[in-house]
């Protein structure tokens, strides 16, 4: 485990370097094929600082960052919570951070926040099926493969993952 690393909620002033890291992932993710332009283009502009400064204000939400020094180097953005599900819009992390365990704590924090919440009893999210390393992540965190989404949305084909809270 990298040391000197420390997970906790976003704050409007982390916005800069929270996109920063979106700006690097995204397009990662789009030249290896695991999404299209098209949607890697509307997160970026859906994210860009001055809205993602009006998420991380808005009731309800849970964004999460790990951080070195002061700078964002993991992501979990989670904002709709519908009858007792919580969905995770994204979970990434710095290429040069990956598999020391950054991932998997900031969605043991996101789990331990969502089961102090009573009326959650369930999280879910998606990863596009050709993400082997989101497979592998989620199956190794307990999450089940619940369902196949082909030409979903931007004609992304999703798997859809849950783990059940209580
Ligand atoms: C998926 C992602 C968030 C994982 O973050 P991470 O910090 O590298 O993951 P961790 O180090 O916490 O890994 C936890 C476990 O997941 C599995 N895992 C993670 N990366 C893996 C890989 N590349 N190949 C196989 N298994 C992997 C392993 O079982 C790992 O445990 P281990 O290292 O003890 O074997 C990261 O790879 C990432 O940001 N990818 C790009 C964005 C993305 O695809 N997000 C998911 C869809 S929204």
């Amino acid at each position: 485990m990298k040391q000197g690393i420390v997970v906790r909620k976003l704050k409007p002033n982390d916005a800069v370097t929270a996109y920063a890291l979106m700006r690097s992932v995204l397009p990662e993710l789009m030249h290896r094929g695991l999404y299209s332009r098209e949607s890697i283009g509307y997160d970026l502009g859906d994210y860009r600082p001055r809205n993602f400064v009006r998420y991380i204000k808005k009731k309800g939400g849970v964004l999460l960052g790990a951080f070195e020094g002061k700078t964002a180097v993991g992501l979990l953005l989670a904002f709709s919570e519908y009858g007792g599900l919580i969905n995770i819009d994204w979970l990434m992390v710095d290429s040069n951070y990956r598999r020391m365990g950054i991932g998997e704590r900031l969605l043991k924090r996101f789990e331990m926040n969502s089961r102090k919440r009573k009326a959650l009893h369930r999280i879910y999210t998606d990863s596009e099926m050709s993400n082997k390393t989101a497979f592998s992540f989620y199956r190794k965190m307990g999450y089940e493969n619940v369902a196949t989404l082909k030409d979903w949305c931007f004609h992304e084909n999703r798997y859809v993952w849950v783990k059940k809270l209580r």
